[in-house]
């Protein structure tokens, strides 16, 4: 055997070679190098990248609430305990969490769904937040929404009824879904979100997408996203009964991506757990997937890696099994299961961390609101741009009509528009966005989507930049 054939292209698992995930693609790894060309002194007409590709909100300059940090670095040095610095509040908090942890050490593994004083606090957050009663047992923490959004999925994959399995999956989607999608060989059957009616989700485009995937293949599950990522909008209750109705009527597995639930400026949010408990007899004994990060939130603590798993009324064969396949890969981080615990109880009004926790907190709500209406009025004020309202995430997702010259100079370059689109505006003024092919679209309608985050001087500099760009592109190819 020759030693350079052991691992090739053509004898890895194929599904891998399918993977696409924009928002750390092409038009990113161009960004890197014109940040690299930059310090090299290579001349741009710009003094500097502005990456808008990752709903990344300490990337973007938020700063991490203090009250989570003196929870891990006293849980990470415990000897820290006797610092006339650290808050009462955040003694007790490390002393409840070190007491669950085996020898009092974060370095220990911890169970596999995650230390069981988390997992109650994450049930009780929910009875809270739901009025519906939440268990502990049904909480499995993950390094990540990522993470247990994966393990999810991969139950999926078998055939029934002599087909393939099909998942449904919004258009735009977060491109988390089409990834793992592709690198667990399920199929994706697309259900295209209403541009037109604020990215409202139809029930006649559920059915219309069912029986054509239904052809081919056994539909096991239908993923929403609410709030939505890249479109930002929040779902009526009207249109989540509709949903939990279609998933009964159809049998499939209702997978929830809540990660956005505490990032909403107005519109109140309903979790589908309530909405489904609220409905009664029979939807509301139905399972249900529901999933929460602490990447996103006023934590955003991305980089630490915690979220969990809501699996509600799954069959006991069915919870053994997933259970089993969570114990394979020992626990999720214990330091982000102690980032969680914060996220799930927060200081409480009259303890020594609250009043810096909820000034904090203010300003993290904010700047959303801030963001949120600026991009809304700017993108809709450029000429060819539409935006639909943004309620909530932390992105804007804007239409634009590209002309037909510059649609015909993307074919001759072997591109498609929006990312022909994208390439350009970050050739000219460095601002870095995700083109709208990486996410989905209707055919022929063209995006990109931005996170809005930035600091206040920031963000103008780059919706400036955009309606220059725009509107010298327009002059060129129109
Ligand atoms: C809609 C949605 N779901 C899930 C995730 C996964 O986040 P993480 O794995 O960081 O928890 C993200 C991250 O951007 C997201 O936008």
């Amino acid at each position: 055997m020759k030693l350079d054939n052991c691992l090739t292209a053509e004898n890895i698992n194929q599904k891998l070679l399918n993977i696409q995930y924009a928002v750390r693609g092409p038009i990113l790894q161009r960004a890197l190098q014109i940040e690299r060309e930059i310090q090299k002194g290579v001349p741009k007409p710009f003094e500097r990248v502005v990456r808008a590709n990752i709903g990344d909100s300490h990337a973007l300059g938020q700063k991490p609430i203090t009250f989570i940090r003196q929870v891990l670095a006293l849980a990470a040095f415990p000897e820290l305990a006797d610092s006339a610095d650290v808050p009462a509040d955040v003694r007790q908090r490390v002393q409840e969490i070190l007491g669950d942890c085996t020898k009092g050490s974060v370095g220990a593994y911890s169970p596999s769904a995650g230390l069981s004083i988390v997992r109650t606090r994450v049930a009780q957050y929910i009875e809270a937040r739901d009025g519906v009663p939440a268990s502990p047992d049904d909480v499995y923490l993950g390094s990540g929404a990522s993470d247990v959004i994966k393990a999810v999925l991969t139950m999926l994959v078998e055939d029934v009824d002599g087909k393939p399995p099909a998942v449904m999956v919004p258009i735009p989607q977060y491109p988390l879904f089409s990834g793992t999608l592709s690198e667990l060989g399920l199929h994706q059957a697309n259900y295209y979100l209403d541009e037109e009616h604020e990215w409202a989700l139809q029930a006649s485009e559920l059915e219309r997408c069912w029986r054509q995937a239904s052809e081919d293949c056994t539909v096991r599950a239908l993923v929403v996203i609410n709030p939505g990522n890249p479109t930002g909008q929040v779902l009526t209750r009207q249109n989540m009964e509709e949903i939990v109705r279609f998933a009964y009527e159809h049998n499939v597995f209702l997978m929830a991506d809540e990660v956005y639930q505490e990032n909403i400026v107005s519109k109140p949010f309903y979790s589908f757990k309530k909405v489904m408990h609220e409905m009664g007899a029979p939807y509301a004994g139905m399972p249900l997937g529901s999933f929460v990060t602490c990447s996103k939130g006023w934590a955003a603590e991305c980089g630490l890696r915690a979220g969990f798993a809501e699996l509600a009324r799954l069959a006991p064969a069915v919870r053994a099994a997933f259970s089993t396949a969570r114990a394979v890969m020992q626990c999720p981080s214990v330091l982000g299961q102690c980032i969680l615990d914060c996220v799930m109880k927060r200081p409480a009004p009259g303890e020594p961390s609250h009043p810096q926790f909820a000034a904090e907190l203010g300003d993290i709500q904010r700047v959303l609101a801030e963001r949120t209406e600026t991009a809304y009025d700017t993108f809709n004020s450029i000429p060819g741009y539409f935006c639909n309202p943004i309620d909530g995430s932390m992105f804007a997702y804007p239409r634009v009509d590209i002309p037909e010259a510059a649609q015909a100079e993307a074919e001759r370059l072997g591109m498609a528009p929006d990312e022909f689109y994208c390439l350009r505006l970050l050739e000219e003024t460095g601002v870095c966005v995700v083109p709208g092919t990486g996410f989905g679209q209707l055919p022929g309608t063209f995006h990109f989507r931005t996170t809005i985050l930035h600091p206040r001087d920031e963000f103008q500099h780059m919706m400036d930049s955009i309606r220059s760009f725009h509107l010298n592109f327009l002059e060129k190819y129109s």
